[in-house]
């Protein structure tokens, strides 16, 4: 098959929603339909348990359970799929993020009767900012929830979304009798109680046929077509060109439990969803279908058995075609590295392959060349863009409690933020360590890996940061940046890359700073 074949056959996204939305549940689901596992259940929820904080076994089974999920390939309609697992848990929330660097699209799940959540705020918000395409899935429909409209109403305002409802949910709840299928204009019923089955599929081009009454009775045929005509009144009709570049968000209704909707969603997510797309790198945007192979790094899983020290690294391939075994250039290095052993990821199992295309994940085993954001090509000198590192929410100063071991701390440390489980930074004072994380689990990850994988032990001690910011002068030598530095030599650190971080210890404090020094950018990620 020619290159460009390849790439056709391809959609790589990520399911995004707050935990309990649905994500594991519906994720089964394509995978059955896909016949790539047999029986619900399968699929493991990666979500952290409650209390799990201070259970360390918990820590190294969600560890194996995102690497077991990390990627899920099926086939379906000879399309291939790749689901990218995206962490719910916000504490997590940045290998989310970077996750989100390697998706052509998402899909969004929604429960009905909580309606937009905190988590999916905020992952919503990073596609958007890059113009992701976004289906948006309304799960649990077999419950009482919201009203249709208002919950399209919420998705709207509270995701700044513009949406048009692709499906159209026949009552809801107890009531809840099937879904009308806008895309493919047909009624998809429930066999009565309990609603596991559809009953059938039936043809209905023109919702004032009477054969909707005797079908699901004349009250719901009614509301029905009243509800439909409004929601075409009110929202634009669907538009794929808007859709892919991430400005009109089809909505689809179902359950996934019932595996209710879930055909439908993933019928029209086959045919409407972006096959792998171009990237840009600093020096150029990269077209998949180059005949060169490119790809870059945008997930490590390190050490899952501690007598190995071997890595994982997750490579998105973006254009070409990725063999194995052939040596290929490690920009950040410059060196060359070939790869006997490349995995290919399918529903629950990985694979060596020889041959991977655009859209494709390859796992590469590493002994340590590999950081997240580098990028791999067949000679050129690019560097791929897009995995910023965010503003943490937590800082602590981390101190050597073995003084015997402080060698295998430091390998510890450096190895586990290239993985990207926090970010370091340096006082510029007194080159004093501090971690930073998104989440306060972070802490007790580290802790218990460095102890456990690298022989290392580490304490802990409070610092009371509100945020880092990434500075940018205007000029380095003017007087104003001079100033900035000697007044808030104390606060100033830098983060792995050299980059200079501000470190705020009060959202008032920020803000009079700013004033302070307006020729100063304060950037929230490294990525300006
Ligand atoms: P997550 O990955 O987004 O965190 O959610 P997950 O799929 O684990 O689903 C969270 C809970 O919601 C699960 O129940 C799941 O069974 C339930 N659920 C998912 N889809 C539907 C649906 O369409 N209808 C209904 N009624 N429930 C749904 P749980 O009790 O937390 O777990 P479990 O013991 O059932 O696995």
């Amino acid at each position: 098959m020619k290159l460009k074949d390849e790439i056709n056959k391809r959609r790589t996204f990520g399911i995004v929603s707050h935990p309990d939305a649905g994500k594991t549940t519906l994720t089964e689901k394509l995978l059955l339909f896909g016949g790539a596992i047999q029986e619900a259940g399968a699929v493991k929820s990666n979500k952290v348990k409650k209390g799990a904080t201070s259970d360390f076994m918990e820590i190294e089974r969600q560890r194996g359970i995102s690497v077991a999920t990390s990627v899920l390939g099926f086939e379906y309609k000879d399309i291939k799929i790749n689901i990218l697992d995206t962490p719910g848990h916000k504490d997590f929330a940045e290998d989310t993020f970077r996750t989100l660097t390697a998706v052509d699209s998402v899909i969004v799940v929604i429960d009905v009767a909580k309606g937009v959540e905190e988590q999916t705020e905020k992952l919503v918000e990073v596609c958007r900012m890059r113009n992701i395409p976004m289906i948006v899935f309304i799960n649990k429909l077999d419950r009482e929830g919201k009203d249709a409209f208002d919950l399209l109403d919420e998705i709207e305002q509270k995701l700044n979304l513009k949406v048009t409802p692709l499906s159209y949910p026949i009552g809801m709840g107890y009531d809840f009798k099937g879904i009308y299928n806008i895309w493919e204009q047909n009624v998809n019923l429930f066999t009565g109680d309990p609603r596991k089955d559809i009953e059938e599929t039936i043809e209905i081009t023109d919702l004032n046929t009477p054969d909707l009454d005797e079908l699901i009775g004349s009250d719901a045929a009614n509301n029905l077509r009243e509800e439909v005509e409004l929601a075409q009144g009110v929202y634009p009709e669907f538009d794929q060109k808007a859709y892919k570049e991430g400005h009109l968000q089809p909505v689809f209704f179902g359950s996934a439990l019932n595996n209710f909707g879930v055909r439908e969603l993933l019928d029209c997510f086959v045919s409407i969803a972006p096959t792998p797309l171009p990237k840009e790198s600093e020096e150029r945007t990269v077209q998949p279908t180059e005949e060169k192979f490119t790809g870059f790094v945008f997930k490590i899983h390190a050490n899952m058995d501690p007598k190995h020290r071997d890595r994982l690294a997750f490579v998105k391939i973006v254009s070409g075609k990725f063999e194995r075994n052939v040596p290929y250039l490690h920009v950040r290095h410059n060196k060359k590295l070939r790869f006997s052993s490349p995995n290919a990821f399918f529903a629950e199992k990985k694979e060596i392959v020889d041959v991977s295309y655009p859209g494709d994940i390859v796992g590469l085993h590493d002994t340590g060349n590999f950081k997240i954001g580098d990028t791999l090509t067949e000679g050129e000198e690019i560097n791929y863009r897009g995995i910023p590192s965010f503003s943490p929410e937590h800082f602590r100063y981390i101190n050597n409690a073995d003084p015997m071991k402080s060698k295998q701390l430091e390998k510890g440390i450096d190895q586990l933020m290239d993985e990207g489980v926090a970010q370091l930074f340096r006082l510029e004072l007194n080159n004093r360590k501090i971690i930073g994380t998104v989440g306060a689990l972070q802490y007790e990850v580290i802790q218990y890996r460095l102890e456990h994988e690298y022989g290392a032990k580490c304490t802990y001690e409070n610092l009371n940061v509100h945020k880092a910011c990434w500075i940018e002068p205007e000029d380095e030598k003017s007087e104003e940046f001079k100033d900035f530095k000697r007044v808030k030599a104390k606060f100033l650190a830098k983060d792995k890359r050299g980059q200079l971080v501000f470190l705020a210890d009060s959202q008032f404090s920020l803000q009079m700073t700013q004033q302070k020094y307006p020729s100063i950018k304060f950037h929230f990620t490294s990525e300006f």
